[in-house]
Order: C-alpha cells, then sequence, then structure tokens
C-alpha cells in the first residue's frame, strides 16, 4: 500500500509541471468532456457505476473519491490501449486528464452549472424487442453465476447489424452474450465458458451500442439464438429479465464469426504462463473487433496485429484484465488486412498471490475448462469481408 502511494506522489509530482501553474481548469469546458467522455458510460442513475456524474453537484459531492480514483488509475476499470484509437469501450484517462481533475479539485471551486447538465433519459421501452421467456429471480447472495437460454430467431429476420439492449437491474446483470445455437435451451444455470464457435457479441455495462458498419450484416447461423447472463447478486431481490432488440438490415456483405482456442492447459501453482493464439488470414478481410475470452487468473491481454513484412500493431491490451469488465472491443473503424495477417493474442495468467482468487489461500492448480475457478484461452473475432 505504502508502495503505491508513494508511486502516485511521484507521478502526480512529475505532471504537475506539465501544465503550468495558473491555468485554472474550467468545470463546463475541462472537467464535464472527461467526465462524459470516460465515466459516463457507466456513472447515471440507470447505470452500473454507484453514483451517477449526470450532475455538477454529484461530482462536487463526490470529488474526495473521485480524486483518489483518478490518480490510482482504477477507474475507468479496464485502462487499455491500442493502435487504432479509442475502441468501444470507455476511453482512460490520459496523463493531462488527471492533472486537469486533480487541479480542479484542489481548487475548491466547483465552477457554475453548464445548462442543459441533465440525467440521460433511460433507454425508452425497447421497439421490436424480441419476446423473452420469464427468468427466475436473480439469487440474494453468492458468487456471481450464470444464465442461459435459447429464443428462436423470428421468422424473417436474415441479416441483422447490431442488437439495443436493457436490463431491467443493469448492476446485476452485468453482461450478455450472444451466439447461435442449432438446439433451444430452457432457462438454466451456466458455466462461465462462451463454449461457442458462434460467438456474435458481448452486450456489457459501459459499452457503446453493438453495431456492424453500414452494409454488412450478420446472417444467422443457427435456428436460435444463445442467450448467457453473468449474474451478480446483489443482496436485494432483482430482476434477470433483459429485452434485446435486433436492429434488421437489408442483406449487406456477410460479416464472419471467427474463434480461436486453446485446447486445454494447466496453470502450476506459484507460475504465470503467458498462452498464445494465432490465427492467419488466408485472405483480406477487415477486422471489426475483437473479444478476448479469459477469467480471473488472467492478468494481461494483449491482441496484436502482424501484417507480412510490417511491424505488428497492438489493436488492444490491458495491463488490468477482469472478465467483470469484458466486452466487444470494437475499433473507430474496420481494421483493413492483408492476406497473411497474423493475429495473435497473448493472455497472461498469474497464480501466485496476486491474483485476488489466490487472497486467503495457497494456489492451486488450475486447469482449462468452464468453471468459474477455471480458465478460459479464447478469442472472438467478427471479420467483415
Ligand atoms: C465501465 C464502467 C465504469 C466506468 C467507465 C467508470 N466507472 Fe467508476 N465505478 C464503476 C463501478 C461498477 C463501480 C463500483 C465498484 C466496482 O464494482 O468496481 C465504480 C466505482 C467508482 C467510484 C467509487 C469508488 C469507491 O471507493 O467507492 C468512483 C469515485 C468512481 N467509480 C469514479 C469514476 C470516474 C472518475 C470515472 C471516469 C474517469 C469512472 N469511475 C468510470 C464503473 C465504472
Amino acid at each position: 500500500m505504502l508502495l503505491r502511494w508513494l508511486g502516485v506522489g511521484a507521478w502526480a509530482a512529475g505532471s504537475w509541471a506539465l501544465l503550468g501553474r495558473d491555468a485554472e481548469p474550467d468545470y463546463a469546458s475541462d472537467i464535464r468532456p472527461i467526465l462524459d467522455r470516460s465515466c459516463m458510460p457507466c456513472h447515471t442513475e440507470s447505470g452500473v457505476g454507484p453514483f451517477s456524474f449526470a450532475r455538477q453537484e454529484s461530482v462536487v459531492r463526490h470529488s474526495a473519491l473521485i480524486r483518489v480514483q483518478a490518480l490510482s488509475g482504477s477507474m475507468p476499470p479496464t485502462p487499455y490501449t491500442s493502435d487504432f484509437g479509442p475502441i468501444s469501450l470507455a476511453p482512460p484517462l490520459s496523463d493531462e486528464d488527471r492533472v486537469l481533475l486533480q487541479r480542479w479539485i484542489r481548487q475548491g471551486k466547483p465552477g457554475t452549472a453548464s445548462p442543459g447538465e441533465r440525467e440521460p433519459s433511460p433507454p425508452a421501452a425497447m421497439e421490436g424487442g424480441l419476446q423473452m421467456p420469464t427468468l427466475p429471480k436473480l439469487r440474494l447472495e453468492g458468487a456471481p453465476y450464470g444464465l442461459e437460454y435459447t429464443i428462436p430467431v423470428p421468422e424473417g429476420i436474415t441479416d441483422i447489424t447490431g442488437w439495443d439492449w436493457r436490463a431491467e437491474s443493469p448492476r446485476s446483470v452485468r453482461r450478455v452474450l450472444l451466439s447461435w445455437s442449432d438446439e433451444p435451451i430452457a432457462p438454466r444455470e451456466t458455466a462461465f465458458e462462451f463454449g461457442s464457435e458462434k460467438v456474435i457479441g458481448m452486450l456489457a455495462p459501459g459499452y457503446a451500442a453493438y453495431r456492424l458498419p453500414e452494409g454488412t450484416s450478420l446472417k444467422p447461423e443457427g435456428r436460435y439464438l444463445r442467450i448467457q447472463q453473468w449474474m451478480h447478486p446483489s443482496g436485494r431481490a432483482e430482476s434477470a429479465q433483459i429485452a434485446l432488440a435486433p436492429v434488421a438490415a437489408r442483406a449487406g456483405d456477410a460479416a464472419q464469426l471467427l474463434s480461436l482456442n486453446h485446447p486445454g492447459f494447466e496453470i502450476k501453482p506459484e507460475s504465470n504462463p503467458v498462452l498464445t493464439l494465432r490465427h492467419t488470414l488466408d485472405r483480406a478481410a477487415r477486422l471489426h473487433s475483437v473479444l478476448p475470452e479469459a477469467r480471473f487468473y488472467a492478468s494481461r491481454v494483449t491482441v496484436r496485429l502482424i501484417e507480412p513484412g510490417k511491424p505488428s500493431r497492438v489493436a488492444f491490451h490491458t495491463l488490468r484484465w477482469s472478465p467483470l469488465w469484458t466486452g466487444h472491443f470494437a475499433f473507430p473503424k474496420p481494421i483493413s488486412l492483408p492476406k497473411g495477417t497474423e493475429i495473435v493474442a497473448e493472455i497472461q495468467y498469474n497464480n501466485d498471490e496476486r491474483c485476488p482468487m489466490n487472497e486467503g489461500k495457497k494456489p492451486e492448480l488450475i486447469l482449462s475448462g468452464p468453471g468459474i475457478n477455471q480458465e478460459a484461452c479464447r478469442l472472438h473475432m467478427v471479420l467483415l469481408p
């Protein structure tokens, strides 16, 4: 703990000089845009964060906590880098953002509320929502658990370019994985493995709506849409129900789903292995998004793209992996890749005292498998022609 705080202090002293001492940050022009970009995807009334930053008074009320979070770099929860610009996840704070926030809070002068500041309206009742089965209420307590079921792909839907979704209890239904299935499944508890080669996408709080670019679409690859939800008991009787609406499209260039899977592995106690997945494109394609799959023993995830004869580029990299914050990492523009490009995912696992799963106990042998105490090493992708 001490080291962590010393580190933070040294960092703050270094960057303090960056901005010059007189520049007084202004709430409306300096602070609001940072919050909107990096925090508001989650910190709204109906969002997954514990309080809303939609109004200035609420920002001021929580400013001491915000300062701690901003300096320690623990919010937003998945800091990432990408050589392709901001992806579909709240972007991490830059050094300049941190200095501005820190200064504004120190100033102790909150400034004036900007006109038009208000809570974003909750998503309206979903139009074109699919008929969902009635699900059992969320468990009151215990570890996160999974729930899965299928719904038939509605007649007449041949092309889909995206999904809108909404959870009745957004703080407890944290993520929803969509894949195609040939078999119907009545609602049942499930393991944590996506376990499918036909993963369409992950809907998660803090993410932009799931959309393919215009002119492209997904064709159903099964008679059923399989839905897997990660549920987080909160001590309250909450609803597991979600609303889901496909965005139908005219037939477009068909998107292709591609999944890489490490067939089986073990992680010895006190070891920190890096596992690698590789795929070489046998034709030119555009990469729309990547969805890594790993659980609580994983700590770092990197996806690289290596075009023939070119230096490797980082599509997605995080030093703080958590499956709680995984989603479909969609790029601002699909990345054009020539035939022969290698896609390489590296996942680092920590089976030592640094892993939160090992808190208060000795590390054990970890096997790959579907359990919450097991591990996965997969990469799901959406490729466009
Ligand atoms: C992807 C969603 C997400 C984003 C983006 C996000 N937060 Fe959070 N934040 C959470 C959640 C969820 C919690 C509750 C703690 C938890 O579950 O990890 C939280 C907790 C907090 C807390 C309370 C911590 C405590 O000690 O009680 C603060 C302060 C905070 N966030 C500030 C921020 C700031 C500032 C930003 C933007 C720079 C931000 N958050 C961006 C989801 C998010």
